[in-house]
Formats: C-alpha cells, structure tokens, sequence
C-alpha cells in the first residue's frame, strides 16, 4: 500500500530538503517508485537539489487548480526511472494551494507510487500544515540544538491535531531522524546528546545523519547524496533510514568523532 510521508521540522535549514532527495534516492534504489513532491511555495529547492531545475514547466499548483495533468507536471530523474519530482511553484502566492487541490494531487499521486515523500516548508503555518495534511507517516528532522527540538516538539503537537489521520481518530506514525550531527561538538557538549533529544520528543528515532562536507558536495551538483557519493557516512544513513522506513530492523549507527579520535592520537604521539 502507499505510503505518503511529510519531511518536516518547524525550524528552518536543518536538513529537510535534502533529507527528502536522498530519502526519495534510497527507496527509488530498493527499487520503490517514489515522487518527492516540494510543498515549499515561494521558495523551491528541491528540484535545485535533484538537478531538475531547468526541466521544470509544470509544477504542484498548476496540478492542484487543474491547469496541468500530474504527468505533464511530473519530472522523472535522469539516473533513476522510478524516481519523480513534482517541483513547486516560484512564482505564485502561497494561498494559490488550497487544501481540497492538495486532497486532489495526494489522491492521484497515491494511485500511482509507493511512496510519496512531501517536503514542506519551515514553520507551522499553512504551507507545513497543508505538507503534512493527508500523510501516513512523518519524518521530523531536528538537529541536536534547543531551537530545533523544540520546533520538532511543536510540529509534533500539529500532526497529533492537525492531520486528517488525527481527526479521523488515528495516529500518524512518526519517526525522528536528526540530521547535521557532529560527534565532536556533541562531545564537548556543545549540541544537546541523542538520548537529550529522545528523551524530549519520545519519538522513534530513524536515523543520525552526520554534518558532512558530502552533503553540501551533492547539493551543489544537483545530485542526492546518496546517488553522488554513496559510500560516504550521510549517504549510508539515509540508506539504512530507508531500509528502516520499509521496516528493516537495522542497528543504529552513532557518528563518531574520528578525525577527533586520530587529532588526540597525533597530538599525544606529537608530545
Ligand atoms: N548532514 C549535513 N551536513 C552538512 N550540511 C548539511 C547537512 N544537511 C543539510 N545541510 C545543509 O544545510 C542547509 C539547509 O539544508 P536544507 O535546505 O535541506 O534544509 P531545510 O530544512 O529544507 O531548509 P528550509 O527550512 O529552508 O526549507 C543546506 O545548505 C544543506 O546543504
Ligand atoms: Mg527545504
């Protein structure tokens, strides 16, 4: 069955985007047809980050107020077929999308992917509400710091009131997944530690994706981490987070401080 997953977070800049890209990648990988679908109105970055802007001529709104077929709006990913993007729009005023277009889009989308990953956009107004509207399944990103956690916190409160699964009486599964964590600030104390941040949301966690020069290396090319360079540390995480979203029960792996561990080594051997 279909999975409709929302990529949220409250705050803004902590991995949203680019965990929706290689989320998309790795499942398109495990063979899954996939749509990322960017809710970001005004905005638009994920089309940037799936080197798909310059083939953007439809997008999400023109869908959802019937101007355009979901297949004219859809861009399929030159490296993987079963991948497809539908891009948001740049241009138009965010009250273009209404919630009953939005209904529309999902519902089409739902016919014909196995996954539908929605990256919204940052906050908890309409855009992030209408992203996580008709979804089965969250993904809150949140690196370790207080601002962000307690956005997560925030959003977490939205898709237990606000969702159409909520109001229906059930539950939207939810998964935390903290991005940009950096093993040498975390152990000097400078982020809040992993069990601080679960222990805060008490929701499952999904993955730890690891502050990575990788990252911003495969934006830049217009490539999801996970097709650029996938041997690299964030690459695995959002394979094996994927895995997990499909249910695999995977250990956990907590980035570690190498170049911290190598420095101290050199330095005593230095001394
Ligand atoms: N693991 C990481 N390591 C290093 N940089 C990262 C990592 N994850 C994301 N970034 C960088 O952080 C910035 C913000 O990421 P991204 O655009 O994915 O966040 P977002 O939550 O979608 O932001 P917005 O709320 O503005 O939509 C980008 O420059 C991105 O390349
Ligand atoms: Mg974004």
């Amino acid at each position: 069955m279909t999975k409709v997953v929302v990529v949220t977070s409250g705050k803004g800049g902590v991995g949203k985007t680019t965990s929706t890209a290689a989320l998309g990648a790795a499942l398109a990988q495990q063979g899954k047809k996939v749509a990322v679908v960017d809710f970001d109105v005004g905005l638009r970055n994920l089309d940037l980050v799936m080197g798909a802007e310059r083939r953007v001529v439809y997008d999400l709104i023109n869908v959802a107020q019937g101007d355009a077929k979901l297949q004219q709006a859809l861009i399929r990913d030159k490296r993987l077929p079963n991948l497809f993007l539908l891009p948001a729009s740049q241009t138009r005023d965010k009250d273009a999308l209404t919630e009953d277009g939005v209904r529309a889009v999902i519902g089409e989308l739902r016919d014909k992917f196995d996954w539908v990953l929605c990256d919204s956009p940052a906050g908890i107004e309409r855009g992030a509400t209408l992203a996580m509207r008709f979804a089965d399944v969250a993904i809150v990103v949140a690196n370790p710091e207080v601002s962000s956690v307690r956005d997560s916190d925030r959003i977490i409160g939205l898709l237990d009131a606000k969702t159409e699964q909520a109001e229906k009486g059930g539950r939207i599964e939810k998964h935390l997944l903290l991005t940009r964590y950096d093993a040498g600030r975390a152990g000097r104390g400078e982020m809040l530690s992993i069990d601080d941040v679960l222990e805060i949301l008490s929701i499952p966690l999904i993955g730890i994706v690891p502050e990575s020069e990788d990252v911003l290396r495969a934006s830049n090319m217009g490539s999801p981490v996970v097709l650029h360079n996938s041997s690299s540390a964030p690459a695995r995480a959002y394979g094996d987070a994927a895995q997990r979203l499909c249910g695999a029960d995977l250990p956990m792996n907590i980035p570690s401080d190498r170049k911290g561990i190598l420095g101290r080594l050199f330095g005593r051997r230095a001394a």
